[in-house]
């Protein structure tokens, strides 16, 4: 039988919620970042660059690359990397500033 690293932990979380991303309906874990919620649901890109709207997700995983911005509950710019999942947190794709009033 295969291990997961819940098992490997000894982890026994809370059960999970849901969280939307774009308004699809994703499982999280108790715990996880919004980003690791989004790779285990086999998302890797949830915003585009302002230069040429190139794909970005998470890079560094530790808040310093801003990668992985997001909006979050209507918040542009969220790092989903540091961002703990809650249950009903709506996640929007993100383009560019996320903010067309800032857009330059
Ligand atoms: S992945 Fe680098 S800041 Fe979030």
């Amino acid at each position: 039988m295969p291990r997961t690293p819940l098992d490997l932990a000894r982890a026994t979380p809370d059960p999970p919620f849901e969280i939307t991303l774009d308004g699809r309906p994703l499982p999280a874990l108790p715990g996880q970042t919004l980003a690791a919620a989004l790779w285990s649901a086999g998302i890797l890109s949830w915003r585009t660059n302002r230069r040429d709207g190139r794909p970005r997700g998470a890079f560094c995983g530790i808040g310093s690359c801003y990668d992985c911005l997001a909006t979050v509950n209507s918040r542009p710019n969220q790092r989903a990397c540091l961002v703990p999942a809650r249950p009903g947190d709506a996640v929007t794709t993100q383009e560019g500033t996320g903010r067309a009033d800032l857009a330059v």
